[in-house]
């Protein structure tokens, strides 16, 4: 039997997953999210931008020193500072990479960029030479490749090659682009830039037209063989390629794809559930792979079919991909020793013990109401007691009244930048009531633009995760909070979101700022 090619899994949750409006993570929960793709043996992990902002500069420069397995990788415009910025940040990474990229369509270069074929060829050459004096592995991306006129895109790939690019990945920016059609372009890019066989080929689809992991698995039919993926398919606007698709597609057709990937399939369900914890973007049930309902069998007849036979309506399965994993790890006799080990394990550790001391009182609390404690409740749990710490409204107390033929009402008492206040409301529901009664004392102003309550784990006695995504003067953000009871759990997502937005933020977006 033919060996099979090796398809490099790029995984970019933590640079453009973070680039959904809302979903930006704080250092330590990218460490978290790093630290559990390293374990599903992610080949590359793109942490973040470090030129946007202190924050992801320091959130990039802390991965890079944490992770071992993956190459840790830093994106960079096709500008000095940056890839200084980037390099820096790098520094005690064991394997890194930096990504380069400059927009290579006609919109682009003449909208965007004010600059001509020429003077992008020479940024980008440029850009591809200095970050090889800091790491032998660079990528460069010719952004919006899917809508570049193909004569151009080949001399600015022959160039960067020539000037030590070790992988060129092909994005498609604004997932305009159709399977055939992209893998198409991606085969003859390989076939017509003269040094195409010293790099690697890698794609980057998003996901506009739901075609993002279909593009991209067209091209690998092509001849890529990296694909930059996120999980759960998080990323600018309506995502990325998905990891998960991405994966469990090259794994399950064996017959189709000459290439497989070296991933443990088993961490793709734990994986997703700490992604949508610490982002707070819920999976939707029927999402392929990790939804809630993905190997759940409805009609009578598929259920008769599974169980006279599993292949009669399963191409997968379930625990492949990690659905049994859900492994009771903690209870209620659970010592101190025991939880700081696990989440260690996990990826988290303290930096004090007074910290240590908060989340282990908070997890025997946790454990008080409910019998077993999964690493899902760990990790809700974890990134609670991390959001404590800065908290401008902290919740003192909260009743909540629910009763037949009443109108529902909720009191609240709030401290506010440390002084107690208090309000009552009524509302359409108890929720409705929590959120008037917080919003009275806060006087915020923002729209609340998503409300979503999910479970973190089975059962009547799990913890209800909500999700709160409030806008306010353009500004977008998400805040999540978990209990076992869900007004509570409401009321905490309610105020993380409002504690995000005291907070003025300044970040630059790679593609929109130059
Ligand atoms: O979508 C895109 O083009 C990107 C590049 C920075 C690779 O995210
Ligand atoms: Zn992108």
């Amino acid at each position: 039997m033919a060996t099979k090619d090796k398809l490099i899994i790029f995984d970019t949750t933590l640079r453009d997953g973070e680039q959904s409006p809302g979903a930006s993570m704080t250092r330590d929960e990218k460490i978290r999210i790093a630290k559990s793709l390293e374990r599903m043996r992610v080949d590359v992990i793109e942490v973040g931008f470090p030129m946007a902002s202190a924050g992801d500069f320091e959130a990039v420069r802390a991965v890079a020193s944490v992770i071992k397995e993956s190459i840790v990788c830093g994106l960079a415009r096709a500008l000095k500072k940056d890839i200084e910025r980037a390099s820096e940040a790098l520094k005690t990474a064991m394997s890194a990479r930096i990504h380069t990229f400059i927009a290579t369509s006609p919109i682009h270069m003449q909208q965007k960029l004010h600059m001509t074929e020429n003077q992008v060829i020479e940024q980008a050459v440029a850009a591809v030479k200095q970050a090889k004096q800091y790491t032998d592995d660079v990528e460069f991306s010719p952004e919006d490749a899917g809508r570049s006129e193909f004569e151009f895109l080949c001399r600015v790939i022959e160039q960067v090659i020539m000037a030590g690019a070790t992988t060129i990945n092909i994005p498609d920016t604004v997932g305009y682009n159709v399977p055939h059609q992209f893998g198409s372009l991606v085969g003859r890019l390989i076939e017509n830039v003269p040094n195409s066989d010293q790099v690697i080929f890698s794609v980057h689809c998003h996901n506009d037209l739901g075609l993002a992991a279909a593009n991209s698995l067209s091209a690998v039919l092509n001849g890529a063989r990296q694909v930059e993926c996120t999980v759960n398919g998080l990323g600018e606007r309506a995502g990325n390629a998905s990891l998960e698709e991405v994966v469990m597609t090259v794994h399950t057709r064996q017959d189709v794809f000459s290439c497989t990937t070296s991933l443990d399939t088993k961490l793709i369900v734990p994986t997703s559930r700490i992604v949508s914890t610490i982002t707070g973007f819920p999976v939707q049930p029927n999402k392929a792979i990790v939804g809630a309902n993905a190997f759940a069998h409805e009609a009578g007849i598929h259920q008769d079919g599974v169980l006279k036979a599993r292949e009669t309506y399963e191409i997968m399965r379930a625990e492949d991909v990690g659905w049994a994993s859900n492994k009771i790890v903690l209870g209620k006799h659970s010592g101190r020793n025991a939880f700081r080990t696990r989440l260690n394990e996990l990826g988290v550790t303290f930096r004090t013990e007074e910290e240590l001391n908060v989340a282990f009182a908070n997890f025997k609390d946790l454990a008080d109401r409910k019998h077993d404690i999964y690493d899902e409740d760990l990790h809700a749990l974890v990134s609670e007691t991390s959001c404590e710490k800065s908290e401008y409204f902290k919740l003192v107390s909260l009743k909540a009244h629910s009763e037949t033929g009443e109108i529902p009402s909720a009191q609240v008492t709030l401290l506010v930048d440390g002084e107690e206040r208090k309000a009552e409301s009524n509302g359409g529901g108890t929720v409705d009531a929590t959120f008037c009664a917080i919003e009275t004392i806060a006087a915020s102003q923002a729209q609340l633009q998503l409300y979503s309550v999910n479970n973190i784990t089975t059962g009547t006695d799990a913890q209800g995760e909500v999700t709160v995504r409030l806008q306010k003067s353009g500004r977008i953000v998400n805040g999540h909070g978990a209990d076992t009871d869900i007004i509570m759990a409401s009321a905490k997502a309610y105020l993380h979101a409002l504690n995000k937005l005291v907070v003025p933020e300044t970040r630059a977006h790679p593609q929109h700022d130059v």
